[in-house]
């Protein structure tokens, strides 16, 4: 898999001319759906808004403007945007007439490089870094996964570098938490793109594992993520752990603790999606950590496959 992310190669993209910046995004949260699949943003939406553009970024991308929620499609010269499934782009809440793009958020459909579960079951953290990831770092004793929204890795890099240090796995969560399903497939380069060149210029590692917001993946998405290297990561038990910060509430700690003892007391195995966002959702992290034990693997570990595609230091 080749990565000519040089600065060369995209200073010849944007000479081109060949995408617009997008002028300050009109920040939107996407609403839960009823899905059984789908996971609510747990992204604070507000804090993203606000993150000034850092000077790396501006060297990565020649671009000075912060992009936003929407950041603009660079051109890579490794992707072929014309041997992307034609597949055309559906509304989150929304499903295609059959399964033939294999959607997992529609139809729980998996594909062949998709990391869906674990010998072992294991606590996955989704939607950092935040302000209450550190708490979290503290009080885990085992090795875990990150899923980071970009933006977020651009507001707290050092926890970045924190969770990367205690020797976590981190993959991508996109760049600003959109249903990939829903968008173009320039734009679901940009979503990926711009979330890799934040983890690459923060932590020196180009991500091997995504997991879509929502679970919103099918084979239109799969196949640009590829492009990229990346496989896609999805879950089997689901604690809803963001349900505790709805108003009013419709989860409580206790209940997801009970959830989780259930799953391990039936000898089940698999990931087990929480989010890293909340104070609330943390403290629940900690304490399904002390439920699990310490036996829990990285998805990496899970499927037994690399960390990253690529570490430079
Ligand atoms: C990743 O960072 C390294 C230096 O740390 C750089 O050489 C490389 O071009 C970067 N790759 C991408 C895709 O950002
Ligand atoms: C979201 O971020 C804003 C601005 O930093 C902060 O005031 C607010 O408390 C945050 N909300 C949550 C739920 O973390
Ligand atoms: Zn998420």
């Amino acid at each position: 898999m080749r990565f000519n992310f040089t600065p060369l190669s995209l200073a010849f993209c944007i000479f081109k001319g060949r995408f617009t910046l997008a002028a300050p995004a009109e920040l939107e949260t996407q609403g839960a759906t009823t899905h059984h699949f789908t996971e609510l943003s747990s992204v604070n939406i507000s804090m993203m808004a606000t993150t000034p553009m850092p000077k790396w970024l501006s060297d990565v991308t020649g671009l000075k403007e912060w992009p936003g929620a929407d950041p603009p499609y660079i051109p890579l010269d490794f992707i072929d945007l014309k041997a992307i499934p034609n597949f055309p782009p559906r509304p989150a809440g929304t499903c295609p007439p059959d399964r033939s793009s294999c959607s997992f958020d529609c139809f729980k459909c998996i594909s062949f490089d998709d990391a869906y579960t674990c010998p072992v079951l294991s606590q996955t953290f989704d939607d950092g870094p935040s302000a209450s990831t550190p708490k979290l770092l503290a009080g885990l004793d085992h090795k875990t996964t990150f899923f980071t929204v970009g933006m977020n890795v651009v507001r707290y890099p050092e926890i970045y570098n924190q969770i990367k240090q205690n020797g976590h796995l981190l993959g991508c969560h996109t760049w600003s938490h959109k249903f990939l399903p829903g968008l173009t497939n320039e734009q679901i380069v940009a979503q990926l793109e711009w979330s890799i060149w934040a983890m690459n210029a923060t932590g020196a590692h180009l991500p091997k594992w995504y997991r879509p917001p929502y679970g919103g993946v099918d084979d239109r998405v799969r196949q640009i993520a590829r492009a990229f290297g990346m496989q896609a990561v999805l879950w089997d038990y689901d604690t809803f752990d963001w349900k505790m910060e709805t108003s009013p509430p419709s989860k409580t700690a206790s209940q997801i603790f009970n959830d989780v003892k259930h799953w391990k007391a039936s000898g089940s195995t698999g990931l087990i999606l929480e989010h890293d966002a909340y104070a609330s959702t943390v403290d629940a992290g900690i304490e399904v950590s002390k439920i699990l034990g310490t036996s829990q693997m990285t998805v990496a570990e899970c499927v037994d496959s690399i960390d990253y595609i690529k570490t430079y230091d």
